[in-house]
């Protein structure tokens, strides 16, 4: 196809609208379909230009399988028309954000599209806690982990690595899977008391954050019975002085 058109697909970080990059909040302005995450909140939605068709195509994590097929079909759908069409995910477009997916039936489409970063969670939940994510001769790796996968459950990690590694473990979709993935990591040979913490809602008015060990986390959050999306941290870069 030659009539201009070009997909957008930029995260919008983790929920607070000042978290957005400029350029997204320019291509919000100007975007005329906006295909957005049902995490796209309220706050960021607003920014958007007024004549935009804003189509809300997403699920929440851990939810029922999302429809991946049918948002590729609008989104091809829509560029075709030739309208700017922003694909807008939360957090960052390529960490557990389907971009491939979505990359593949534009290329199969022959539209063109460019990607744009957005802040993912592990790095907004890292400035909330004002730990970071690594720490001299401490904590030299950060791992992106899933912790709900297709298969319904926590993905077949290979918790051993993971546990000798001592880096930090970024642990998103991770609230129901935690009391699992805990008791994985501490077989493997990470001890209980390794600090923990919990961010929900980062950076949105609801935000709640829990500091905790391996051990005491997943008792500490089913108390809490969390409603929003919340980021997991793992690991000795955690630890308060
Ligand atoms: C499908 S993943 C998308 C991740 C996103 N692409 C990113 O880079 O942050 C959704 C998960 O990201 C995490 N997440 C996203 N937004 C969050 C927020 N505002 N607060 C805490 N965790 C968040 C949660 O673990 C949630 O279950």
């Amino acid at each position: 196809m030659d009539n201009g058109a070009k997909v957008f697909l930029a995260g919008a970080g983790p929920g607070g609208a000042d978290l957005l990059t400029v350029k997204t909040l320019r291509l919000l302005e100007r975007a005329e379909v906006v295909l957005h995450d049902s995490l796209i909140g309220a706050d960021v939605l607003a920014l958007a230009n007024p004549n935009a068709n804003l189509i809300d195509v997403g699920k929440r994590c851990g939810g029922k399988a999302s429809p991946q097929a049918e948002i590729c079909r609008l989104l091809v759908e829509a560029a075709q028309s030739g309208a700017l069409v922003l694909r807008l995910k939360g957090g960052d477009p390529m960490i557990f954000g389907r971009a491939t997916e979505e990359m593949e039936a534009l290329r199969a489409a022959g539209i063109p599209f460019e990607v744009v970063p957005g802040v993912t969670a592990a790095s907004a939940a890292a400035a909330a806690l004002a730990a970071s994510l690594t720490r001299r001769d401490i904590s030299r790796a950060v791992h992106f982990l899933a912790a709900h996968g297709s298969e319904g459950g926590l993905p077949p990690h290979d918790w051993a690595a993971l546990a000798a590694a001592g880096g930090t473990l970024a642990v998103y979709m991770g609230v129901r899977t935690l009391p699992v993935l805990a008791a994985k990591l501490t077989a493997a040979g990470m001890s209980p008391d390794m600090p923990a913490a919990a961010v929900e809602n980062v950076s949105l008015p609801g935000q709640r954050i829990w500091r905790a060990s391996l051990g005491t986390l997943p008792g500490l959050l089913a108390r809490a019975a969390p409603g929003g999306p919340v980021l997991l941290l793992i690991g000795q870069a955690l630890a308060q002085e």
